[in-house]
């Protein structure tokens, strides 16, 4: 093991003999704790987002285990404590809206406490980005282990995945193509095991997103929850973090921007969820990193998506894994020199390319090789023009080739109710190529920038066997998601963005080429509109009832920005210089 430089953090606690010393110690020492470990060693946080309400990260206490024995094998003290768990499937009106209260939690609790370094317990969509976004505002060392992936879904002897197949068979009950005691059926098969969601959505994203920026180490994105080797994992993690401590290996070192320029380039690779461009936004902003929308053309426009898992093609998780997994996937880019920068720094103190160069790769069908991918150029596509002006998104790889160039005859619903309200009537006027538009969904608007981009099309359009349309939105989608979305909408129709100003009628122009979005009507006609239509009377409506709505309303940034809140952005480092008594 390395020497340590720096002085212990906790030592700020527990290393003195004297009134606070007694304090800090004597109270752990109800846990059973003996003196010696409070002596010299590097106390390590284990931030667990475990829950029940969380299904994805309902095993973490088994996972905390298996961290803790790693950390005491290595010297560490492990000290386990809760985070806020926003989860993906329960949390209403969306876990989204929970994001920045887990991460001011996360920031709080890593900030205010006796620990040196921190384990970050994630897996569920949500739960990534919020505790890398606190753990970034502190600055200790950190290093993620994620969950896992639930195994494959079973359903009439097929593989089926997580959330893809609930949009896939809800259309077919829908149109009629299926019965109700199927849909039923696939619901008991889609979750047989421990996990997150096992298509490439917004967790799986997010566990590659940790994996390439260097913040686990290799092959934490894509084990099997149930898998014994996430176990090894989980104890390796806990052997490295207390040598993180002593090599005094913190975040920043790791979270540069060259290491967001490689997430970004491997989100492309993978197909990943339209999410992570918010989420990485938000963690560089924590990180003083500065981040941009357009980085996302610059550096991922052009590069193949190579993994074929669902959404956007048809393998799952499982087969992920088993093919190699993502430092495969940063093999294949690194050998075209495809991978932006090979030297940076990992948590295990290696480069990337350290990490991968030798990497095997088992299943060329499952990552495939970049000159037969299974879309071209599946960097998202960042779309801009007048019904966007700071800018929206589009993820090539779910959508349709022919529908990236469209110009259709906007049906606009005004927000989500109206859209459930009026979708399945049959008497909507609405045909194949008009682009359905969703307004008041966005941060502001929706709070929390719900996954409801995805509108389901309308039946009178599927039973003519139409699978896909164009849809507009300042709406989220799920990274389970597909179909030619334009997501994102900034400023949203609740901050007064011209998307508020849309009608039944006028005509849209989406060209994904020239990154285009316009709305055919004329400036002065768009203000009018504008003029008229009181953007912020719903949302203060919401903010007037208090609580945590009322803040999340106030001072939440637009999409474009990372939906942080305005007033977190920033590291603010670790020390509290007061004792607590
Ligand atoms: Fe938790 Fe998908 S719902 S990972
Ligand atoms: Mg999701």
């Amino acid at each position: 093991m390395s020497e340590r430089k720096p002085p212990l953090r906790s030592a700020q606690w527990f290393g003195t003999a004297d009134k606070n010393g007694f304090m800090y110690r004597s109270w752990m020492k109800n846990q059973g704790i003996p003196d010696h470990e409070f002596q010299g060693k590097p106390i390590i946080g284990i931030c667990n987002t475990w829950s029940e309400l969380t299904p994805c990260n309902a095993h973490f206490r088994k996972l905390a285990e298996h961290v803790k024995q790693g950390i005491l094998e290595a010297g560490g003290y492990p000290v386990e404590f809760p985070v806020f768990s926003s989860g993906e499937s329960n949390l209403r009106p969306t876990a989204m809206f929970t994001r920045n209260l887990a991460s001011m939690d996360v920031e709080e609790a890593i900030r205010g406490n006796p620990i040196d370094a921190v384990v970050l317990l994630v897996g569920c969509d949500k739960t990534t980005p919020a505790l890398l976004m606190g753990a970034a505002s502190c600055d200790i060392p950190t290093i993620v282990v994620t969950g896992g992936p639930m195994l494959n879904g079973k359903h009439k002897g097929k593989d089926i995945g997580s959330g893809t197949v609930v949009w896939q068979l809800s259309e077919q009950v829908k149109a009629g193509e299926i019965s109700l005691h199927d849909f039923m059926a696939a619901e008991a098969g889609m979750s047989r095991s421990a996990g997150t969601c096992n298509t490439m959505g917004t967790a799986s994203t997010m566990a590659c997103m940790a994996e390439s920026l260097g913040t686990s180490l290799p092959h934490n994105a894509a084990i099997p929850a149930v898998d014994s080797r996430r176990y090894v994992l989980a104890h390796l993690s806990g052997n490295r973090i207390v040598e993180m401590v002593n090599e005094d290996l913190k975040l920043s070192k790791i979270l540069t921007k060259e290491a967001f320029e490689n997430a970004i380039r491997t989100n492309a690779a993978i197909g990943g969820s339209t999410n992570a461009v918010i989420h990485l936004k938000a963690i560089a902003g924590r990180m003083g990193v500065d981040l941009k929308l357009d980085d996302w053309s610059r550096v991922g426009r052009g590069t193949p998506t190579v993994v074929d898992l669902q959404p956007s093609g048809r393998y799952l998780m499982e087969e992920f894994y088993y093919a190699g997994g993502l430092p495969a996937v940063l093999k294949r880019l690194g050998d075209a020199d495809r991978l932006p920068f090979k030297d940076a720094l990992t948590v295990n103190g290696k480069t990337l390319w350290e990490n991968v160069k030798d990497a095997p790769l088992y299943n060329d069908d499952v990552i495939r090789p970049l000159d037969n991918p299974l879309t071209a150029d599946g960097g998202i596509c960042v779309l801009r023009g007048n019904l966007a002006p700071n800018g929206a998104v589009l993820k090539p790889s779910a959508a349709t080739a022919e529908l990236m160039q469209h110009r259709g005859r906007a049906v606009v619903f005004e927000d989500f109710d109206d859209y459930k309200a009026r979708i399945n009537d049959p008497d909507l006027d609405v045909e194949a190529n008009d682009i359905l538009v969703m307004k008041h969904c966005g941060p502001r608007g929706y709070h929390g920038m719900a996954e409801v981009g995805n509108m389901g099309l309308p039946p009178k359009i599927l039973a003519q066997g139409v699978t896909d349309m164009v849809r507009i939105s300042d709406a989220r989608m799920s990274g389970t998601a597909y179909g030619t979305v334009v997501l994102h909408v900034a400023p949203e129709a609740a901050a007064g963005g011209p998307l508020a100003a849309v009608r039944n009628g006028d005509w849209i122009e989406l060209d994904c080429a020239s990154g285009r979005l316009h709305l055919d009507v004329s400036e002065e006609e768009i203000q009018a509109r504008l003029a008229a239509f009181d953007a912020t009377a719903a949302s203060t409506l919401i903010a007037s009832q208090g609580g945590y709505r009322q803040l999340y309303i106030e001072r939440v940034l637009q999409a474009d920005e990372g939906c942080d809140f305005d007033f977190l952005i920033g590291c603010r480092g670790s020390d509290v210089p007061r004792h607590s008594h």
